[in-house]
């Protein structure tokens, strides 16, 4: 067998899955049709905060279609008006007396048609008695803030506090420092916005007494196990599928109120509810991401040296905290802000705080709350060279982990495995032209123009587990393979993550391809249903390839190890005696006389010695031994126009270190979407609130997601520095384009205006924010 006919690792083969969806035939959650189904939609609050007086669903039940009102004072009486979050608080499921954000499920109408359900939402009549909205958390943390969570055993809207790294030491550090600079960085609300949006078919069979949910989950297995807890239905009797999923990005993690309602109304009614948000919906009551207010400060000696970060965030998390971060870590992995640098300390603290918006800390694209990390370190890094009057790519190479340092044990306790900042910053510089570059600003900036040129060079972390150190709701946090060869060679995977577009079916078979010497098109690999795919905690976080990637390795190395014992009985040879050399088992020392993957799996059923159980068939539960550390250089050339504040990214280039690729072409598309799903919260997203709490920015007429038309061409290099734990070397990617692009985007502006005293700009740069900048500055057109 050859390489080019395996196509296993480094190969761009194209996507296994793309063929059904570019012909319409995906099955994703909407497309699930079954006999007999009732449509569900959502009667939604128009206050963030107020009493509800009384609901009226008389005028709703009337209507003909209508099969039923659900409230939550019904959900109550079966012990459902809340449910648990994954962050150990609870929430809502359907309110008894007050509601706490705007759009907020209030009740649920049943129906026999879609339109019907949609009418009746609009007859059942709620009396509402407005209560002042808790909106900015620094007001929230005051005594006389109103409460938002009176049903908590606590009087203030504190949430929890955390810390990570060495306090003592790192005040020590900036009281003796020679150079100390400080911002305070808001890094605003932002939704994820896949394009399917959020929705499921929860079927209750009672001939054969099994729950059945389609469900629109990064993490069936986790919420499998959620819903049997809450229901008390044993687990067997659940099978939640996950099938093609449009996108998941974090905000598909969290269990949301629309699920458990459908469930419930399953149970109660014996038919099969459909329940599928809208846009608005989606945009107005999903979990959202970041809003922190981060305050950051660096001490450094006068030349660069930088010598100790100390941040303090305020983490506003809405009405629940309802996030996914991993139990032990309540700001997710935020603790990794001292970034790609080498420093003597740092010191993290983040404050959680309930606000009346909806719930959140959702990890978007990033795994838990990096993005918010890269971005408070990437800013200051750039502050402190401003100060300095230092070059920005000068200050990094003075202050990077060096390669030699590897295994780094930074000061907030992670331990980096493997790394190459220098290379991959010296390739971004000279695959740009940054001399060059920065001589041209010079000559433009002597014309009046704002040329600007931003650096980010990230750390990321992902990966998770391992289980000693990660669980979600006590979950420990591993991922599992099982691989089944059949007499023919031809290979069912299957996984414990699933896709919802990142490519999994192609690329975990290409893993079982390289390690087995079995051609691509040979296996088959499915996922995302808790009756057939072993146990998994979900894709989120770029973990797949870590942990379930690792799980498939290692899985198939178990089947080669029993391939050797069939190989040697067909050859009539000791194990010992083979090697496995291109993708067969060879005897050592007569490489003609070998034994194809595909000779083996037929003896295995067939002719298999005796004594050996037949059959091959592996499983691996994977607990990873560290998290993976990719990274990256990005280089972020714009020019600001002075007559309308618009930034034009003229070149964005991105070099991206994920240690082995196993497939170029998807890390590519991984990287351009990713790339621009960074881009938009620079310049374009955010979610925005009135006075009252309504949100102002509920649809995508006032939501600017980034189409191609504001796209810029993206250049991508790559450097290879594999992961030494991983099995394959591989880290994961999804996530690095999305947290990297943000500050060099933002670094690039600031660094357009650096010398009209411009040191920090929040995101989103929208033109209107920067051309009031410009206008302060003097210099608008
Ligand atoms: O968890 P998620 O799949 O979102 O993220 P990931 O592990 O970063 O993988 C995203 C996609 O890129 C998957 O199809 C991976 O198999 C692929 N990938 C790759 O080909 N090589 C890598 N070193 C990392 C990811």
């Amino acid at each position: 067998m050859t390489a080019t006919a395996v196509r296993g690792i480094g190969v761009p083969v194209k996507r296994k899955e793309d063929p059904r969806f570019i012909r319409g035939k995906g099955t994703y959650v909407d497309d699930v049709k079954l006999p007999g189904m009732l449509y569900m939609d959502i009667v939604r609050s128009p206050y963030a905060h107020a009493r509800i007086k009384r609901i009226d669903v008389s005028k709703a039940r009337a209507m003909p279609g209508v099969i039923d009102v659900i409230t939550g004072e019904e959900l109550a009486k079966a012990n459902l008006a809340w449910m648990p979050t994954l962050m150990g608080d609870r929430q809502m499921v359907l309110p008894t007396d007050r509601v706490v954000y705007y759009a907020q499920e209030v009740a649920a109408v049943i129906a026999t048609d879609r339109y019907i359900a949609a009418d009746a939402v609009l007859a059942v009549e709620v009396e509402y008695e407005p209560l002042p909205p808790v909106l900015d958390p620094f007001e929230a943390l005051k005594p006389d803030a109103p409460l938002v969570r009176p049903d908590r055993d606590q009087k203030t809207n504190h949430i929890w506090h955390w810390e990570a790294g060495d306090k003592e030491k790192t005040d020590r550090i900036f009281q003796e420092a020679e150079v100390v600079v400080a911002q305070d960085l808001y890094i605003p609300r932002i939704h994820v916005a896949s394009i399917e949006t959020c929705g499921c078919v929860a079927n209750y069979d009672p001939a054969t007494d099994k729950l059945t949910i389609w469900m629109t989950s990064q993490a069936p297995h986790a919420h499998r196990t959620v819903f049997s807890l809450v229901t008390g239905i044993p687990e067997h009797k659940i099978r939640v599928i996950s099938p093609d999923i449009g996108g998941g990005f974090g905000g598909k993690v969290p269990v949301y109120p629309g699920y458990v309602i459908a469930t419930y109304a399953t149970l109660k009614h014996k038919k099969p509810i459909k329940w599928i948000e809208d846009r608005s919906e989606n945009l107005q009551a999903d979990s959202f991401a970041r809003d922190y207010h981060i305050h950051a400060e660096l001490a450094a000696n006068r030349d660069g040296k930088i010598r100790a970060l100390r941040v303090k965030v305020l983490a506003d998390h809405g009405a629940f905290d309802a996030a996914a971060n991993p139990s032990r870590f309540p700001a997710g992995l935020f603790s990794v802000c001292t970034g790609s640098y080498d420093m003597e300390a740092a010191h993290v603290e983040v404050d959680g705080v309930y606000t009346t918006k909806p719930p959140g800390g959702v990890a978007y694209r990033c795994s838990f709350r990096v993005t918010e990390a890269v971005h408070t370190i990437e800013r200051m890094v750039d502050i402190l060279a401003d100060e300095l009057g230092m070059d920005p790519a000068e200050i990094r190479f003075k202050n990077f982990i060096q390669p030699h340092q590897f295994p780094y044990k930074s000061p907030t306790g992670w331990e980096y495995d493997s790394g190459n900042y220098p290379a991959a910053l010296q390739k971004a510089l000279d695959m740009i032209g940054y001399r060059e570059l920065r001589r041209e600003q010079a000559e433009r900036r002597a014309r009046g123009e704002l040329m600007g040129i931003g650096i980010s060079t990230f750390t990321e972390i992902v990966g998770a587990g391992p289980s000693h150190t990660f669980d979600i709701l006590g979950i420990k946090m591993f991922d599992s393979a099982e691989i089944r060869v059949h007499p023919t060679g031809a290979v069912i995977v299957r996984i414990g993550v699933q896709t919802q577009g990142q490519g999994h079916e192609t690329t975990f078979a290409q893993i079982v391809a390289e390690e087995l010497g079995i051609p691509v098109e040979y296996i088959t690999v499915e996922h995302g249903d808790t009756d057939t795919a072993p146990y998994g905690l979900g894709t989120y976080a770029s973990r797949s390839t870590p942990t379930a990637g690792a799980a498939t390795a290692v899985a198939a190395r178990k089947i080669r190890e029993k391939a050797r014992l069939i190989a040697a009985h067909l050859l009539e040879v000791s194990p010992d005696d083979l090697e496995w050399k291109d993708y067969a088992f060879r005897v050592k020392g007569a490489p003609d006389r070998y034994k194809t993957m595909q000779e083996i799996a037929f003896a295995a059923y067939t002719n298999f010695p005796l004594g050996l159980e037949p059959g091959l068939e592996a499983e691996c539960y994977y607990d990873p031994p560290n998290l993976t550390f990719p990274f990256g250089a990005y280089v972020c050339v714009v020019d600001i126009d002075r007559g309308t504040g618009q930034v034009k990214i003229r070149e964005f280039l991105a070099v991206d270190d994920c240690g082995t690729i196993i497939n170029p072409m998807i890390v590519e598309g991984q990287i351009h979407g990713g790339l621009t799903m960074g881009m938009a919260p620079a310049l374009f997203e955010e979610i925005v609130y009135d006075e009252n709490g309504t949100m102002l920015s509920g649809t995508f007429m006032d939501y600017l997601l980034p189409t191609a038309v504001e796209t810029p061409h993206w250049k991508t290099a790559k450097t290879v520095t594999p992961s030494p734990h991983h099995p394959l070397g591989a880290k994961g990617v999804g996530e690095s384009p999305t947290i990297g692009a943000p500050p060099a985007i933002v670094n690039a502006v600031v660094d357009a205006l650096s010398h009209l005293g411009v040191r920090h700009i929040d995101i989103p740069i929208t033109p209107a924010k920067l051309y009031r900048i410009l206008q302060e500055k003097g210099v608008a057109e």
